[in-house]
Protein backbone atom coordinates (compact mmCIF):
# COMPACT_ATOMS: atom_id res chain seq x y z
CA UNK A 1 0.00 0.00 0.00
CA UNK A 2 2.92 2.32 1.09
CA UNK A 3 6.40 2.27 -0.39
CA UNK A 4 9.57 4.42 0.42
CA UNK A 5 12.00 3.64 -1.41
CA UNK A 6 16.03 4.79 -0.47
CA UNK A 7 14.41 8.22 0.68
CA UNK A 8 16.16 11.10 1.46
CA UNK A 9 15.05 14.69 2.62
CA UNK A 10 17.80 17.33 3.03
CA UNK A 11 16.66 20.65 3.85
CA UNK A 12 18.91 23.86 3.36
CA UNK A 13 18.97 25.96 6.63
CA UNK A 14 21.16 28.59 7.40
CA UNK A 15 23.34 26.32 9.17
CA UNK A 16 23.72 24.84 5.92
CA UNK A 17 22.19 21.22 4.82
CA UNK A 18 20.27 19.24 7.39
CA UNK A 19 19.75 15.78 6.44
CA UNK A 20 16.75 14.50 7.90
CA UNK A 21 16.20 11.42 6.05
CA UNK A 22 19.06 9.40 5.29
CA UNK A 23 18.06 6.65 2.71
CA UNK A 24 14.98 5.33 4.58
CA UNK A 25 12.89 2.31 3.11
CA UNK A 26 9.35 1.56 4.82
CA UNK A 27 6.91 -0.52 2.88
CA UNK A 28 3.37 -1.10 5.01
CA UNK A 29 0.77 -3.53 3.67
CA UNK A 30 -3.09 -2.46 3.08
CA UNK A 31 -4.79 -2.94 6.16
CA UNK A 32 -1.88 -2.51 8.44
CA UNK A 33 -1.90 -0.47 11.69
CA UNK A 34 1.62 1.00 11.85
CA UNK A 35 3.17 3.38 14.69
CA UNK A 36 5.79 6.05 14.44
CA UNK A 37 8.10 6.80 17.40
CA UNK A 38 10.94 8.62 17.90
CA UNK A 39 12.72 11.41 19.81
CA UNK A 40 11.37 14.91 18.61
CA UNK A 41 13.22 16.46 15.97
CA UNK A 42 14.02 12.49 14.58
CA UNK A 43 12.23 13.24 11.37
CA UNK A 44 9.12 11.40 11.94
CA UNK A 45 6.66 14.52 10.44
CA UNK A 46 9.23 14.80 7.73
CA UNK A 47 8.69 10.79 7.17
CA UNK A 48 4.97 11.19 6.82
CA UNK A 49 5.03 14.26 4.58
CA UNK A 50 6.25 11.82 2.47
CA UNK A 51 3.75 10.00 2.66
CA UNK A 52 1.00 12.34 2.29
CA UNK A 53 2.84 14.27 -0.43
CA UNK A 54 2.58 17.16 1.07
CA UNK A 55 6.37 17.30 0.95
CA UNK A 56 8.66 15.72 -1.82
CA UNK A 57 12.28 13.52 -1.44
CA UNK A 58 15.11 15.27 -2.09
CA UNK A 59 15.71 11.77 -3.46
CA UNK A 60 13.98 8.22 -3.77
CA UNK A 61 10.47 7.21 -4.32
CA UNK A 62 7.57 7.52 -2.84
CA UNK A 63 4.42 4.90 -4.32
CA UNK A 64 1.06 5.06 -2.55
CA UNK A 65 -2.04 2.80 -3.74
CA UNK A 66 -0.91 2.57 -7.77
CA UNK A 67 0.36 6.08 -7.63
CA UNK A 68 4.00 7.05 -7.63
CA UNK A 69 4.39 10.42 -5.76
CA UNK A 70 7.65 11.59 -7.02
CA UNK A 71 6.75 12.00 -10.29
CA UNK A 72 3.44 13.73 -9.65
CA UNK A 73 3.15 17.69 -10.01
CA UNK A 74 2.71 19.73 -6.95
CA UNK A 75 -1.27 19.93 -7.53
CA UNK A 76 -1.42 16.56 -9.06
CA UNK A 77 -0.83 15.39 -5.67
CA UNK A 78 -2.91 17.76 -3.91
CA UNK A 79 -6.18 16.17 -6.19
CA UNK A 80 -4.66 12.88 -5.32
CA UNK A 81 -4.38 13.27 -1.32
CA UNK A 82 -8.08 15.15 -1.46
CA UNK A 83 -9.45 11.97 -2.51
CA UNK A 84 -7.19 9.18 -1.08
CA UNK A 85 -4.99 10.31 1.96
CA UNK A 86 -6.75 11.18 4.97
CA UNK A 87 -4.76 13.40 7.47
CA UNK A 88 -5.06 14.21 11.11
CA UNK A 89 -2.42 16.91 12.89
CA UNK A 90 -2.08 17.79 16.55
CA UNK A 91 -3.44 20.97 16.11
CA UNK A 92 -6.75 19.66 14.63
CA UNK A 93 -6.40 22.36 11.91
CA UNK A 94 -10.50 22.86 11.12
CA UNK A 95 -11.31 26.20 9.79
CA UNK A 96 -12.41 28.30 12.59
CA UNK A 97 -14.88 30.32 10.20
CA UNK A 98 -16.76 27.12 9.11
CA UNK A 99 -19.07 24.92 11.65
CA UNK A 100 -18.30 21.56 12.60
CA UNK A 101 -20.75 19.98 9.40
CA UNK A 102 -18.64 22.25 6.71
CA UNK A 103 -15.72 21.35 7.89
CA UNK A 104 -16.65 17.93 6.87
CA UNK A 105 -18.26 19.13 4.00
CA UNK A 106 -14.98 20.49 2.41
CA UNK A 107 -12.92 18.03 0.84
CA UNK A 108 -16.34 16.13 -0.53
CA UNK A 109 -16.72 19.63 -2.24
CA UNK A 110 -13.20 20.18 -3.05
CA UNK A 111 -12.93 16.98 -5.17
CA UNK A 112 -16.53 17.20 -5.79
CA UNK A 113 -17.27 13.69 -4.70
CA UNK A 114 -20.64 12.42 -3.28
CA UNK A 115 -22.61 15.11 -5.30
CA UNK A 116 -26.18 15.15 -4.05
CA UNK A 117 -26.20 13.34 -1.13
CA UNK A 118 -23.11 15.38 0.83
CA UNK A 119 -24.83 16.58 4.38
CA UNK A 120 -26.66 13.03 4.61
CA UNK A 121 -22.97 11.29 4.20
CA UNK A 122 -20.99 14.33 6.43
CA UNK A 123 -23.94 13.43 9.29
CA UNK A 124 -22.94 9.77 9.10
CA UNK A 125 -19.62 10.83 9.57
CA UNK A 126 -20.22 12.86 12.77
CA UNK A 127 -22.84 10.74 13.96
CA UNK A 128 -19.92 7.94 13.62
CA UNK A 129 -17.42 9.72 15.60
CA UNK A 130 -20.42 10.48 18.19
CA UNK A 131 -20.51 14.51 17.01
CA UNK A 132 -24.29 14.17 16.00
CA UNK A 133 -25.64 17.35 17.79
CA UNK A 134 -22.55 19.57 17.22
CA UNK A 135 -22.77 19.53 13.32
CA UNK A 136 -24.14 23.07 13.51
CA UNK A 137 -21.41 24.41 15.99
CA UNK A 138 -17.95 26.22 15.33
CA UNK A 139 -14.45 24.52 16.24
CA UNK A 140 -13.94 26.77 19.40
CA UNK A 141 -17.81 25.94 20.92
CA UNK A 142 -16.42 22.21 20.87
CA UNK A 143 -14.01 20.45 23.34
CA UNK A 144 -10.38 19.70 22.06
CA UNK A 145 -11.55 16.13 21.55
CA UNK A 146 -14.43 16.85 19.67
CA UNK A 147 -12.58 18.95 17.81
CA UNK A 148 -10.42 16.44 16.95
CA UNK A 149 -12.80 14.28 16.47
CA UNK A 150 -14.61 16.91 13.72
CA UNK A 151 -11.20 16.45 12.36
CA UNK A 152 -11.06 12.54 11.64
CA UNK A 153 -14.71 13.07 10.21
CA UNK A 154 -12.96 14.95 7.73
CA UNK A 155 -10.38 13.32 7.22
CA UNK A 156 -12.82 10.16 6.27
CA UNK A 157 -15.07 12.45 3.85
CA UNK A 158 -13.59 10.59 1.00
CA UNK A 159 -13.10 7.77 2.27
CA UNK A 160 -9.56 7.77 1.73
CA UNK A 161 -7.80 4.24 2.18
CA UNK A 162 -4.75 5.85 3.89
CA UNK A 163 -5.07 7.42 7.24
CA UNK A 164 -2.46 9.05 9.03
CA UNK A 165 -1.48 10.85 12.05
CA UNK A 166 0.99 13.16 13.19
CA UNK A 167 0.49 13.17 16.78
CA UNK A 168 -3.46 13.48 16.35
CA UNK A 169 -3.58 12.86 20.40
CA UNK A 170 -0.38 15.11 21.49
CA UNK A 171 -2.89 18.07 22.45
CA UNK A 172 -5.41 16.06 24.13
CA UNK A 173 -6.91 14.51 27.62
CA UNK A 174 -6.32 11.12 28.53
CA UNK A 175 -9.50 10.00 28.34
CA UNK A 176 -10.40 11.97 24.37
CA UNK A 177 -6.71 10.33 23.63
CA UNK A 178 -8.12 6.45 24.46
CA UNK A 179 -11.73 7.99 22.21
CA UNK A 180 -9.32 8.68 19.46
CA UNK A 181 -6.98 5.67 19.57
CA UNK A 182 -10.04 3.38 19.56
CA UNK A 183 -11.66 5.11 16.25
CA UNK A 184 -8.32 4.22 14.52
CA UNK A 185 -8.96 0.54 15.90
CA UNK A 186 -12.34 0.62 14.04
CA UNK A 187 -10.98 1.71 11.04
CA UNK A 188 -8.61 -0.94 10.54
CA UNK A 189 -10.92 -3.59 11.43
CA UNK A 190 -13.00 -2.09 8.63
CA UNK A 191 -9.56 -2.01 6.32
CA UNK A 192 -8.09 1.59 6.60
CA UNK A 193 -4.69 1.41 6.41
CA UNK A 194 -3.25 3.62 9.14
CA UNK A 195 0.39 5.51 10.30
CA UNK A 196 0.40 7.02 13.67
CA UNK A 197 2.84 9.15 14.94
CA UNK A 198 2.56 9.30 18.36
CA UNK A 199 4.93 10.43 21.42
CA UNK A 200 2.87 8.29 23.56
CA UNK A 201 4.46 5.20 24.18
CA UNK A 202 1.48 3.38 25.73
CA UNK A 203 -0.65 3.81 22.93
CA UNK A 204 2.39 2.88 21.24
CA UNK A 205 2.65 -0.34 23.10
CA UNK A 206 -1.36 -0.97 21.30
CA UNK A 207 -0.08 -1.03 17.79
CA UNK A 208 0.62 -4.01 16.18
CA UNK A 209 3.57 -2.43 14.57
CA UNK A 210 6.13 0.26 15.63
CA UNK A 211 8.43 1.70 13.62
CA UNK A 212 11.55 4.02 15.12
CA UNK A 213 13.07 6.94 13.56
CA UNK A 214 16.38 7.87 15.16
CA UNK A 215 18.56 10.73 13.34
CA UNK A 216 16.83 10.52 10.30
CA UNK A 217 17.21 6.47 10.25
CA UNK A 218 14.22 3.69 10.89
CA UNK A 219 14.84 1.10 12.92
CA UNK A 220 12.62 -2.16 12.29
CA UNK A 221 12.93 -4.91 14.66
CA UNK A 222 14.29 -2.82 17.39
CA UNK A 223 13.47 -3.15 20.87
CA UNK A 224 10.27 -0.91 21.91
CA UNK A 225 8.84 -0.68 24.91
CA UNK A 226 10.30 -4.25 25.76
CA UNK A 227 8.59 -5.80 22.80
CA UNK A 228 10.23 -7.08 19.93
CA UNK A 229 9.32 -5.31 17.08
CA UNK A 230 9.51 -8.45 14.29
CA UNK A 231 9.91 -6.38 11.15
N1 LIG B 1 10.98 22.97 6.34
C1 LIG B 1 12.08 22.74 7.07
N2 LIG B 1 13.21 23.44 6.86
C2 LIG B 1 14.31 23.21 7.59
N3 LIG B 1 14.41 22.27 8.56
C3 LIG B 1 13.32 21.55 8.81
C4 LIG B 1 12.08 21.72 8.10
N4 LIG B 1 11.17 20.85 8.57
C5 LIG B 1 11.78 20.16 9.54
N5 LIG B 1 13.06 20.57 9.69
C6 LIG B 1 14.06 20.01 10.64
O1 LIG B 1 14.14 18.62 10.36
C7 LIG B 1 14.30 17.88 11.57
C8 LIG B 1 13.18 16.85 11.67
O2 LIG B 1 11.94 17.52 11.83
P1 LIG B 1 10.56 16.76 11.99
O3 LIG B 1 10.40 15.81 10.86
O4 LIG B 1 9.52 17.78 12.16
O5 LIG B 1 10.80 15.93 13.33
P2 LIG B 1 9.75 15.27 14.33
O6 LIG B 1 8.42 15.27 13.69
O7 LIG B 1 10.29 13.89 14.58
O8 LIG B 1 9.80 16.09 15.58
C9 LIG B 1 14.31 18.88 12.69
O9 LIG B 1 15.67 19.17 12.99
C10 LIG B 1 13.63 20.09 12.09
O10 LIG B 1 14.10 21.28 12.68
MG1 LIG C 1 6.64 16.16 14.23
Amino acid sequence: MIKLENVRKVYQTKGGPLEVLNGVDVEVDKGEFVAIVGPSGSGKSTLINMITGIDRPTSGEVYVGDKRLTNLSENAVAKWRGKNVGVVFQFFQLLPTLTVIENVLMPMNYANTYTGQRRERAMELLDMVGLYDVANKYPSQISGGQQQRAAIARALANDPEVIVGDEPTGNLDIISAALMFELFEELVENGKTIVLVTHDRELAGQVPRVIEVRDGYVLNGTEVDNRLVTR
